[in-house]
């Protein structure tokens, strides 16, 4: 059996307390922590940057998985490397420059996911195929947590695993207890969950349930 890992997005967290929020998703036994970066133009809503990651990555040694929902990622993606990122996902819909936001990546020494949008079919990362550790599939529509999983992402996690067998599988979105069964099933490697970890009575059972849902 394939080990399912769990990065829990602090998109849900109270920023005011986010030393406290990290180490205790830390605690309660995350294996990454989902930072979802927002511009305001690539998606309607507005996160923070790069020196708020940098404080993040000085309270936890867990890697640092970040989602870059901005346009252009390739003129942020060095800054992003050096303050603490450990995995860079970027949006295919994002940039017209693919291939060097990749290369910038890797030139820091950080491994490279690319995601898709629900409606951006998973067939479009092919000419990318063997540059890219992961892929970040949306089950929802990127910008905001608590929404529902579109159905549809399951067969796309399916694709997925069928066309690169050798990358890590993420999926984003209204993740719980019932989709987490479905997406593992379908072959996912890692499960991003904000509200179903970070507003659960008990984040360490929540972050258990789902690797093992
Ligand atoms: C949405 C973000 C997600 C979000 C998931 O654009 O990329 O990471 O935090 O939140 P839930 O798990 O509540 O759907
Ligand atoms: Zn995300």
């Amino acid at each position: 059996m394939r080990k399912v890992f769990v990065s829990p997005s602090i998109l849900s967290a109270d920023f005011a307390r986010l030393e406290q929020e990290c180490k205790s998703l830390e605690k309660s036994g995350a294996d990454w922590i989902h930072c979802d970066v927002m511009d305001g133009l690539f998606v309607p809503n507005i996160t923070f940057g790069i020196p708020v990651l940098k404080s993040i990555r000085k309270c936890v040694v867990i890697p640092l998985d970040v989602h870059l929902m901005i346009n252009n990622p390739e003129l942020y993606v060095t800054q992003f490397a050096e303050a603490g990122a450990n995995i860079i996902t970027f949006h295919l819909e994002a940039t017209d420059k693919v291939e060097e936001t990749i290369s910038l990546i890797k030139k820091c020494g950080k491994k490279v996911g690319i995601s898709v949008k629900p409606n951006t079919p998973i067939d479009s990362l092919l000419p990318y195929k063997g540059l890219f550790d992961m892929v970040l599939i949306m089950s929802v529509e990127p910008g905001f947590g608590g929404q529902k999983f579109i159905d549809s992402s399951v067969e796309k996690i399916r694709r997925a695993r069928e066309l690169f067998p050798d990358v890590l599988i993420e999926v984003d979105g209204g993740i719980n207890k019932d989709t987490a069964k479905l997406v593992i099933e379908a072959g996912v490697d890692i499960i991003v969950a904000g509200n179903a970890v970070v507003f659960a009575d008990n984040r360490k059972e929540a972050i258990a349930e789902l690797r093992k849902a």
